[in-house]
C-alpha cells in the first residue's frame, strides 16, 4: 500500500492507503478519524468538505493524498483547541449553525479568507458554500465583524 507523509492540525502524520487517488476527505475521515471534515457532494459543488492546505482553501473530496503529500492541512478540528478563533467566536455570537453539516466546511472557508487579511464583505463575497438549511444571513451578520 502507498505510504504519504503530510501534516494534518501541527503533527506530522504518515498514512498508508490503497490507492494513491484516494480523495484526501476519505483520509481524514476514515484514516485518521477525522470526522468533522464533512462530504456533501463529491463534485466540488458543495464545498461542505473544505480544509485548509498550505493556507488555502481546498475541496478535499478532490484533491487526491498523493496531491496533499507533503502538504500543511488545517481542518476544523485545527482551527483551535477550544473554540477561540475569531470566526468560531463569531459562530456562537451569531448561532449561525442549524443543522451544523456545512459549517466546518464554512468555517474553514472563512478562516482561510481571514488568512488572507480579508475581512467583512469582502469574506461574504468570497464564500461559495452552500448550507441547505440556509443560514446565509446568519453568516453574513457573523462575517460582518470579521
Ligand atoms: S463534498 Fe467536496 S465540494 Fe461538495
Ligand atoms: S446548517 Fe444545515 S446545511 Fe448548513
Amino acid at each position: 500500500m502507498p505510504t504519504y507523509n503530510l501534516n494534518v492540525n501541527g503533527q506530522a502524520r504518515n498514512v498508508n492507503v490503497s490507492r494513491e487517488d484516494m480523495p484526501l476527505l476519505w483520509v481524514l475521515r476514515d484514516v485518521l478519524n477525522l470526522t468533522g471534515t464533512k462530504y456533501g457532494c463529491g463534485i466540488e459543488a458543495c464545498h461542505a468538505c473544505t480544509v485548509m492546505m498550505n493556507g488555502q482553501p481546498e475541496k478535499s473530496c478532490v484533491v487526491d493524498i498523493s496531491s496533499a503529500a507533503g502538504k500543511n492541512v488545517v481542518t476544523i478540528e485545527g482551527l483551535s483547541s477550544d473554540r477561540s478563533h475569531p470566526a468560531q467566536q463569531a459562530w456562537i455570537e451569531h448561532q449561525v449553525p442549524q443543522c451544523g453539516y456545512c459549517q466546518s466546511g464554512m468555517l474553514m472557508s472563512v478562516a482561510c479568507a481571514m488568512r488572507a487579511g480579508h475581512h467583512g464583505k469582502e469574506i461574504s463575497s468570497e464564500v461559495k458554500n452552500l448550507c441547505v438549511c440556509g443560514t446565509y444571513q446568519r453568516v453574513r451578520d457573523a462575517v460582518a465583524g470579521l
